[in-house]
């Protein structure tokens, strides 16, 4: 792997609330200047708890939704219904609650398997552009999306399949690193010290998937109960 050359920029908030308001506000900034310069917010979400809290934040926000453009990093190959789904996730506690248009959310559709549905998604994502803005988690050992340590990594394509994650389900779709990559801003939210050893790794220049994203701005990582 590749070591980490652009900026990380480490911040620590005291708690939980305070994290969450953070990554808040820093959403709706971009969203305002994206709108704002562009006409179009290009967002890409995160699953998992940490960012569950944050969205259902989102939603008391006055923000132009009717420009937002939602996609996700990754998801699980689960029915669509299933609960474990990210995008079960975020329809409850963000989108049916705001009025982004329907055909504006793009779910990754994950309920085909995991080379039909990345293989959907790649052409959802073909020709889009830089996005504003991307969130993402830090897992245990150090992934992100659906990034896992020690897997080949395809990047010829903006989705890819993934067989056997050491996380169920075994079978998920990611978005590729390098589509991660093309991203005006990305924005790790990082809390619990269950993931101070995959930090200390980040932090002393051992590679994990983390390290993958290099966006020409740099990161910015969020972090709660990890130093
Ligand atoms: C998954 C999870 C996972 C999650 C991280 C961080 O797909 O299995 O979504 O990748 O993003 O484990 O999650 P927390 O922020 O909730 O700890």
């Amino acid at each position: 792997m590749k070591m980490q050359d652009k900026p990380v920029r480490w911040q620590h908030f005291n708690s939980i609330d305070c994290l969450r308001h953070a990554v808040c506000d820093a959403i709706a900034l971009s969203a305002s200047r994206a709108i704002a310069q562009r006409g179009r917010f290009n967002l890409v979400l995160a699953g998992g708890n940490t960012p569950r809290a944050i969205y259902r934040l989102l939603r008391d926000l006055n923000m132009d939704w009717s420009k937002w453009h939602v996609y996700h990093g990754d998801e699980r190959c689960l029915a669509a219904d299933h609960e474990d789904r990210n995008s079960l996730m975020v329809e409850q506690v963000l989108l049916n609650h705001v009025a982004i248009p329907p055909n504006q959310v793009h779910h990754i559709p994950a309920e085909l398997g995991p080379v039909a549905g990345a293989k959907a998604y790649a052409q959802t994502l073909q020709g889009l552009g830089s996005f504003d803005l991307v969130l993402l988690g830090l897992g245990e050992d150090g992934h992100t999306a659906s990034l896992f340590p020690g897997h080949a990594l395809d990047n010829s394509a903006h989705a890819v399949p993934v067989f056997d994650s050491p996380k169920p389900p075994a079978e998920r779709i990611t978005m590729s690193q390098q589509r991660l990559n093309d991203a005006q801003q990305v924005i790790f939210i990082v809390s619990g010290a269950v993931k101070q050893q995959a930090v200390d790794n980040w932090r002393s220049g051992v590679a994990i998937p983390a390290t993958l994203i290099q966006p020409a701005n740099g990161v910015d990582v969020y972090c709660y109960e990890v130093s």
